[in-house]
């Protein structure tokens, strides 16, 4: 059996989102998370800065049938394009487009920002999952202030779950789940 990182964060992710749902994905990227959400509900929005990406991910997801609204924007502004409160889930993949520019990826600055104006959109109930990765042209820098503002989230509101690859080695990517309790 085969499992990859991404097929973990789907299935931990399923449970929360039933059709009709808003979902979110925050890096759009090839689209791969966007097809997934797309199966699950018809209500998607999809942010990615690289036009030539958003591009290739319409592509995909016009064969597969799927019409998400794609929106080429930084993911701190999620906000003008939902309203507070009316989002399920929220997918943060963090890091560089694979086969793209390593150069352009995902930085802590607008990625905290972004998490912080996707929690104000959550539904009570609602789910944000952050894939974050570390080590080679990545570094550590997002990992550990990522970490750090989500270790400070009042645990009234929400419950975030680190899950930790224990035995996998070389920096294995780090899925975390923040669920908004109220
Ligand atoms: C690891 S990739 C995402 C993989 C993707 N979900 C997939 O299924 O292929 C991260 C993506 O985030 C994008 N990105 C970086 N900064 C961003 C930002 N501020 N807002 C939205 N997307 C961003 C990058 O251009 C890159 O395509």
């Amino acid at each position: 059996m085969r499992i990859s990182i991404t097929q973990w964060v789907h299935g931990e992710l399923r449970r929360f989102i039933k059709q009709g749902d808003l979902c979110i994905d925050a890096t759009v990227g090839n689209g791969g998370d966007t097809e997934y959400l797309c199966g699950l509900t018809d209500r998607v929005i999809g942010f990615e800065i690289q036009e030539e990406a958003l591009f290739n991910a319409r592509k995909r997801l016009k064969l597969k049938g799927y019409h998400p609204k794609f929106i080429l924007d930084s993911h701190e502004n999620m906000d003008r394009y939902a309203e507070k409160g009316t989002v399920q889930a929220i997918l943060f993949n963090l890091g560089y487009l694979p086969g793209g520019d390593h150069s352009i990826a995902t930085r802590p600055k607008s990625t905290i920002q972004a998490i912080k104006v996707g929690l104000e959109l959550l539904k009570s109930g609602g789910v944000i999952s952050v894939c974050i990765y570390s080590g080679g042209d990545t570094g550590f820098a997002e990992k550990e202030e990522v970490l750090q503002y989500l270790k400070q989230l009042d645990d009234r509101r929400y419950i975030v779950i680190k899950q930790d690859f224990y035995n996998k080695q070389n920096h294995p990517p780090l899925p975390v789940l923040i669920l908004k309790l109220d």
